[in-house]
Parts: C-alpha cells; structure tokens; sequence
C-alpha cells in the first residue's frame, strides 16, 4: 500500500499553537505508512488546491473569543470553491485547539472546525483517549486531563513562554497524532480491501 498523506494545518500567532502542532506531527510520524506534513494555515490561504494531495488533515487554532481565529477562519473560507466541487468528500479530518482558560470555551471551537469538516464531506476523528487522572495519573501528567474526545484541547497559561505545556498535553498531542494517523491507515486498509474483492 502506498504511503497516504496526513497534513497538519495550523495557525498560531505567539508559538502555543505551534507546540502542540510539532508534537501531534511527531506522534503521526511515528506510525510507518504515514507521511505527515506541517503546513501554516495562511499559505494555503493562498494555495487552497494543495488540500486535494492529502488524504487527512489535524485542523489546529488557538481559541479566539470562543471560536477559531481570524487567520484560520480566513483559511477556512479560501476552501469555498473546492467545497462547490466537493473535492475534500472522504478525507479524513480532525481538530485540535489552544487556549489560556481551563475551559475558555475552546468546545465551541472545536465545534466550528467539526462543522467545517462537515460541509466538505469529510469523516470526523475523534480523541479517543481517557483521562488518565481516573487511574490514579497526577491531573498535570494525565493524558487528555482537559477531558476532551469532540477534537484535543491543550491549555497554555496566559503570557506563558510557548512551549510552557503540562506534560499531560504534550502527552495528548502525540497520542492524538498517533490515533489520526493509525485511523487514516485503517481507513486506507479497508478501501484497498473493497477494491480488491
Ligand atoms: C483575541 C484573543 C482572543 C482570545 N480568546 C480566548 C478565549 O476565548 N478563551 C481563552 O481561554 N483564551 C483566549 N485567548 C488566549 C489564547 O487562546 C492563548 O493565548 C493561545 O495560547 C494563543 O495561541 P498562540 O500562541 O498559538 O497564538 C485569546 C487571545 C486573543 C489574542
């Protein structure tokens, strides 16, 4: 089977975003099979054809007000004319967002993104991990401690330095990069067994 083509798509304005997209790419790349890409969401503002050469996509922004932020939004709307053809129909897609509040209403983000997703045709991937704190993990170290399965929530304190995670998000991040990727691989499986019988 050929290798399939996993992109993370992110916006980030003071590095946070960034982190935690390095790590979600460092745990797709870790899955053989998989080739995984980094890419900032304005240069595919430019250049939204290039979505046609991957088969998934990690969406990731940090939360803005409730929602994705306005670089991403503005990503999000150069899509149009490929959503008119349909051209993004069965990929595969997830989302990831940063914020400084426990909460900060990063849900509602992660909504946007899903229903961004949607109105292309793509297939939804969740974050499939438990919260590690409930087996006895200290909260800080605790894979998806924020308890988030709609898409990957990391949380960074407000004027913190970028890469100021707890480990327990950083954590998440490749776990949640591995699960897409292995998802997209599994997907990719099935496909090239129903074109063979
Ligand atoms: C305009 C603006 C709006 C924000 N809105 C929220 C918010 O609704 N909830 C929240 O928890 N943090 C909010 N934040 C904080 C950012 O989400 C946080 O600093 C994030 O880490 C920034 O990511 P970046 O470093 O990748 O740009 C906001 C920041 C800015 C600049």
């Amino acid at each position: 089977m050929n290798n399939r083509n996993l992109a993370v798509i992110y916006h980030s304005a003071h590095g946070h975003t960034a982190h935690i997209a390095g790590h979600i790419l460092a745990g797709a790349r870790s899955v053989p099979g998989i080739t995984a890409h980094l890419l900032q969401a304005e240069e595919l503002t430019r250049t939204p054809e290039h979505l046609r050469d991957y088969d998934g996509f990690i969406f990731g922004t940090p939360t803005y007000l409730g929602g994705v932020s306005g670089s991403f939004k503005t990503f999000m709307d150069a899509t149009g004319r490929l959503w008119k053809s349909h051209a993004l129909k069965g990929k595969l897609a997830a989302a990831f967002t940063v914020s400084s509040l426990p909460s900060g209403d990063k849900q509602s983000t992660l909504l946007s993104l899903f229903v961004f997703a949607m109105q292309h045709g793509m297939v939804w991937v969740g974050n499939a991990i438990l919260p590690e704190q409930h087996a006895g993990v200290p909260e800080q170290e605790a894979a998806n401690r924020l308890g988030s399965w709609s898409g990957m929530m990391a949380q960074a304190g407000h004027s913190a330095p970028a890469d100021s995670f707890a480990p327990g998000d950083i954590k998440t991040a490749r776990m949640f990069g591995t699960h897409v990727a292995e998802t997209l691989l599994r997907m990719a499986c099935s496909e090239q067994m129903e074109t063979s019988t």
